[in-house]
């Protein structure tokens, strides 16, 4: 089923000019890029984005990450978008990904770890409405 999920390109990516090297691994995934915005995150965006993860002691240490330089987020679209765009990610922690994995070719550690992906649908819908409205998604 064709789907949506929402991806960040995160501080550390940006930092390094990786943007273009990460999009062309997702876009070789069959994933359509639909919107994607550069943006400079505001301390109250990330910690809207992240409330999930507010008891976390990394809490702190994330939205400082992500507010420290530009981020890119986007909006991808595709055959299971939210499965596949966590599989091409690889594990949160780059030691842990697969060969080949953006987090294996280009994370520094678990915190700056390059990307962000949506972990279900129904986060999906919520976190691609935080930054974009659909007349902004063109599919
Ligand atoms: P992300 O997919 O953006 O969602 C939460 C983020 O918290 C995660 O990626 C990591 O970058 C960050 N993080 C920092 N430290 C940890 C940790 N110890 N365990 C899990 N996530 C962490």
């Amino acid at each position: 089923m064709t789907e949506r999920t929402f991806s960040i390109l995160k501080p550390d990516a940006t930092e390094r000019n990786l943007t273009g090297k990460i999009n062309a691994v997702i876009e070789d995934a069959g994933l359509r890029i639909v919107a994607q915005r550069r943006i400079r995150m505001t301390e109250e965006q990330a910690k809207t984005f992240y409330e999930v993860h507010k008891e976390r002691p990394f809490y702190g240490e994330l939205v400082g990450q992500m507010t420290s330089a530009p981020v890119v987020v986007q909006v991808l679209e595709g055959e299971n978008a939210v499965a596949k765009y966590r599989e091409i990610m690889g594990a949160t922690n780059p030691e842990q990904a697969a060969e080949g994995t953006i987090r294996k070719l280009f994370a520094k550690n678990v915190g700056e770890n390059s990307v962000h992906g949506s972990d279900s649908q129904d986060n999906a819908k919520l976190e691609i409405a935080q930054f974009f409205t659909e007349d902004q998604i063109v599919g």
